[in-house]
């Protein structure tokens, strides 16, 4: 198994160009089975999850045909005829974002039989949300061996929904459930993920009626038929937050390209509390180190919150802050799988129930190190960026899950940083 060595004491210095966002094109890629037309997808990054969502989309009958370099690979996918309505447990637990199918294959052809994800690395991770709302579409849900069976002969129906909570995932699925039921369809407390309104975005490109998009209250009128289109997948925000997370731990200044600092609004401020520069541009992002970090509290939360998709790379931040930090996650149970591995870099940090308490200390050392999930492991790289000495991160096919060309772009920018095969 690949690992990653990491020489810290680096500073960064240069630029980076942002890669379009998994998060927005793992949905987008499931948009195209609601349609019969190709769906062309720009800006889609070069990553294992996206090459994983291909051949679970090709198992149902869609083809996949890539072109183009960084900015401009764009991804085409035809669902001209859905060849199975099947999602297998093979498949669907090498990636959750893969139950996402269920709505659209129940929407395109009134059936779908989709396996429980199942737990992961960073919580138990429920479907129920996505059931429960199917079912007001008018789905007939039944669970047997693993396995959702969902019918809908007569078609979706729109309905009046009320998440319990926030649900990226719900969200996404109802989106393009109801995009095609019939009659309309009001969805309360939704997600408002800027990759929940980039599906929306592309969704209604495809011909769907949506309103509200970006806010808690969205509004769709079904259409009998949705069509191909062609979509810009919208900057990865968590990349953009880890790079400039990185410039605090390693010191530096970058500048991040392609991007959109409105996209980590909330990320900002916390950022110059901690005591970075963070100066925008159209299109980009510069974050430069001003010296010594102040611990500062953060809680995660759903957008336009702090994301919990960041909060790891922000406790290795922490870890070398001058005072205390309290980081609080909200979102999943079992998020802090990458304390115990920060403490072997000598970090101080202590967990109370969904709190961490981040003592700061001078520096961190290099140690052999263990990745458990993406964002865990990335957090470790920036750790180990401002480490003294070698660090070793094994496991890091989680990092190829989500960080396109990680060891590339950050050795252009200075990092001593290599992949160690085998
Ligand atoms: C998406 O996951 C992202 N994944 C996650 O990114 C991200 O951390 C998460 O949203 C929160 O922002 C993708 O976009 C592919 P949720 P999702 O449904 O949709 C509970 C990464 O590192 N829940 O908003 O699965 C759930 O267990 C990944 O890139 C239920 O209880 O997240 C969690 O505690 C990790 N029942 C909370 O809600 C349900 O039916 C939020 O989950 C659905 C969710």
């Amino acid at each position: 198994m690949d690992r990653i060595e990491i020489t810290g004491g680096m500073p960064l210095q240069g630029e980076i160009t942002i890669s379009g966002a998994k998060n927005a094109a793992l949905p987008l890629m499931v948009a195209s089975l609601l349609t019969d037309e190709p769906l062309a997808l720009v800006n889609v990054p070069d990553l294992a999850d996206i090459r994983t969502l291909s051949e679970i989309l090709a198992a149902h009958g869609v083809t996949a045909e890539i072109a183009g370099e960084t900015t401009a690979r764009t991804l085409t996918l035809s669902a001209r005829q859905i060849t199975s309505t099947v999602a297998h447990y093979d498949l669907v637990r090498k990636m959750r974002a893969s139950f996402l199918v269920i709505g659209p294959l129940l929407a395109r052809c009134g059936e779908a039989k989709v396996s429980l994800p199942g737990g992961c690395a960073i919580g138990t991770r429920p479907v129920d949300l996505h059931l429960n709302a199917l079912e007001r579409l008018g789905a007939q849900i039944e669970l047997e061996d693993g396995y959702v069976l969902a019918s809908a002969p007569q078609g979706l129906k729109g309905a009046e929904i009320e998440f319990p909570f926030v649900s990226v995932g719900a969200t996404q699925n109802l989106l393009m459930a109801a995009s095609l039921a019939k009659g309309d369809t009001i969805l309360r407390n939704a997600a408002r993920e800027p990759e929940t309104v980039d599906l929306g975005q592309c969704l209604i490109a495809m011909g769907a009626k949506i309103e509200g998009l970006g806010t808690s209250t969205v509004k769709l009128t079904g259409v009998s038929r949705l069509t191909g289109a062609r979509h810009t997948v919208l900057p990865d925000r968590i990349e953009m937050g880890t790079y400039a997370m990185m410039v605090g731990t390693a010191g530096g200044q970058l500048r991040l390209r392609q991007t959109d600092a409105d996209l980590i609004r909330s990320v900002i401020p916390v950022l110059t509390h901690a005591g970075l520069t963070v100066k925008e541009a159209p299109g980009e992002v510069t974050v430069s180190n001003g010296g010594q970090h102040l611990g500062v509290d953060v809680t995660t939360e759903p957008y336009p919150g702090f994301p919990t998709d960041l909060q790891a790379q922000f406790m290795a931040l922490m870890s070398t802050c001058q005072g205390k930090s309290h980081i609080t996650e909200t979102i999943f149970e079992n998020r802090f799988m990458h304390v115990p591995e920060l403490g072997r870099m000598g970090a101080r940090i202590a967990i109370d129930g969904q709190t961490a308490t981040v003592t700061g200390v001078p520096k961190l050392k290099g140690a052999p190190v263990m990745a458990t999930d993406l964002r865990a492991s990335v957090s470790l790289i920036a750790a180990a960026l401002g480490a003294e000495g070698t660090t070793t991160v094994s496991r890091v096919y989680h990092l190829d899950r989500g960080f396109e060309k990680i060891e590339d772009k950050l050795s252009k920018v200075g990092a001593q940083i290599r992949r160690i095969r085998g």
